[in-house]
């Protein structure tokens, strides 16, 4: 299976204007279509409806997460129902299977990596947060243990591993994804991770446990000299 993966789109219809071409030959390149979250700005039903109206002209199947732009209004469960209606696989803690290759996604959350990786002491207000960045990882944990398939892809929007962060200011790390879910991936076993988000961090990273990390988002993908406005992997 060859698949396109692109991240941090940010829709409006001002900047799709750019990409527009490229993206409907889309279809000719691969053969599923992964966002990896931030399909929108400000997460508005506007947003997402202007967007679906071009993703449904590409007529390849699509597999997505959100990302935090799409929680900025509240709206994030409206923009999922109007994904789904259109045919799109939203993966929210949940597994798809598709000619032998099993998906498995989240949104993710901060939390920081490795040593850094921030842990549920004190205040109740860090143990709600560290806990929800657990609740994701064990979101994961329950969509990879739902796919039956050989190989797997796992679509997050926040990075599982530091390595594919580097660019980011260093002080941000932690809000940029969390360990907690290379682990996860490690211990269920992939054979490719995609997230975004990290919008000027690095393309290319691995989980201690070797599986390959890519960070697909739309202006890492530019900046490294991806002729197309999605990154092409085979499965
Ligand atoms: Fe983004
Ligand atoms: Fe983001």
């Amino acid at each position: 299976m060859r698949i396109a993966a692109v991240a941090d789109l940010h829709y409006t219809p001002q900047t799709y204007d750019k990409i527009r071409e490229q993206m409907l030959r889309v279809r000719d390149d691969a053969d599923v279509l992964v966002l990896a979250g931030d399909l929108t700005n400000y997460g508005r039903v506007a947003e997402m409806d202007s967007l679906l109206t071009m993703l449904v002209r590409l007529r390849i199947p699509i597999v997505a997460v959100l990302g935090n732009h799409d929680f900025e209004s509240g709206q994030q469960d409206e923009l999922m129902r109007l994904m789904s209606a259109e045919g799109i696989k939203v993966l929210d803690g949940t597994g798809y299977e598709r000619d032998g290759v099993g998906f498995a996604g989240t949104k993710g959350f901060p939390g920081g990596f490795g040593r850094g990786m921030l842990t549920a002491f004190g205040e109740p207000e860090v143990k709600a947060f560290v806990q929800t960045s657990i609740g994701e990882g064990l979101k994961l944990e329950r969509a990879m243990a739902q796919l039956r398939t050989e190989r797997r892809v796992v679509v997050v929007h926040y990075a599982p591993i530091g390595e594919t962060v580097k660019g980011e200011p260093l002080e941000i790390y932690p809000y940029l994804g969390n360990s907690r879910l290379a682990e996860v991936v490690d211990r269920q076993g992939a054979n490719l991770v995609l997230h975004g988000h990290a919008h000027h961090g690095s393309p290319d990273g691995k989980t201690t446990g070797g599986v390959p990390v890519h960070n697909v988002a739309l202006s890492i993908l530019k900046a490294s000299g991806v002729s197309t406005p999605y990154r092409l992997f085979d499965v």
